[in-house]
């Protein structure tokens, strides 16, 4: 070995080799964090969409009413959301109520039962899907047009029922008159004209209204903040065209 080939020896120094091993699965720790972002994004998607479902009713309301210089009603009917559920109360066998309204609605029956009159709950809260049955189905029964039918029943959609703050009230002991604008000589309704505004109930359709029928029966809650507001747009209304 000459002394070139000894030098070269000499310095031959191991180099440090960097090997690539094929990863072939992630462990716990890299999986959470690939799919925790989008676990993330689904549930605000989910939580935005049931938020917005649960509150569409007051908010949705004044929003669609508060409208100054577009006049919404549909045949004399303003528009009005249909009430979630979880804010309905049952109070009796098919009579569902805004919870706001039930303490007030049954002391009001308590104190009308004291003066000898026997108040009967007719109809409460109706999904929207119930006034379109009644709506549609009614009118082609008695072969009526809309505007005919929208004197008696609200189109869907436009009913105070739906809001789960309207009653509509009868009179135990004079049946017949259910529904009936005789309703009116009944001790019941001579009670409520009396009394029913110390319980924060109001006539919704009076005598004058053009395009709605009368209904002595037909009674509407508006003893909560939440209440008024909805009916702020009819109010206003009344107040414009002096029903
Ligand atoms: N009868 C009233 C107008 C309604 O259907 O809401
Ligand atoms: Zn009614």
């Amino acid at each position: 070995m000459d002394r070139k080939e000894r030098e070269n020896e000499a310095f031959d120094i191991p180099v440090a080799e960097r090997k690539y091993l094929k990863k072939t699965s992630l462990n716990f720790n890299q999986i959470i964090i690939l799919i925790l972002p989008i676990f993330l994004f689904l549930f605000s998607i989910a939580g935005l969409r049931l938020n917005r479902n649960t509150k569409l009713t007051t908010a949705e309301n004044i929003k669609i009413q508060n409208s100054e210089d577009f006049d919404q009603s549909i045949l004399g009917h303003l528009p009005y959301n249909e009430i979630s559920k979880e804010n309905l109360v049952v109070i009796e066998p098919n009579i569902e109520v805004h919870i706001d309204m039930r303490e007030s609605l049954l002391r009001m029956r308590e104190d009308a039962k004291k003066d000898g009159v026997l108040l009967v709950f007719l109809s409460g809260f109706r999904s929207i899907n119930l006034q379109e049955e009644i709506f549609y189905s009614l009118k082609s029964v008695r072969n009526q047009v809309a505007a005919e039918r929208a004197r008696v029943s609200a189109p869907p959609g436009y009913s105070e029922h739906s809001t789960g703050f309207a009653i509509d009230i009868g009179d135990f002991y004079k049946r017949e008159t259910d529904f009936e604008v005789e309703f009116e000589n009944t001790d019941a309704f001579i009670w409520l004209k009396k009394n029913a505004a110390k319980y924060h109930f109001k006539l919704s359709f009076n005598k004058n209204n053009k395009n709605v029928d009368y209904e002595p029966w037909h009674w509407r809650y508006e003893g909560s903040i939440e209440a008024l507001k909805v009916f702020e747009a009819s109010n206003r209304k009344s107040k414009n065209t002096n029903k």
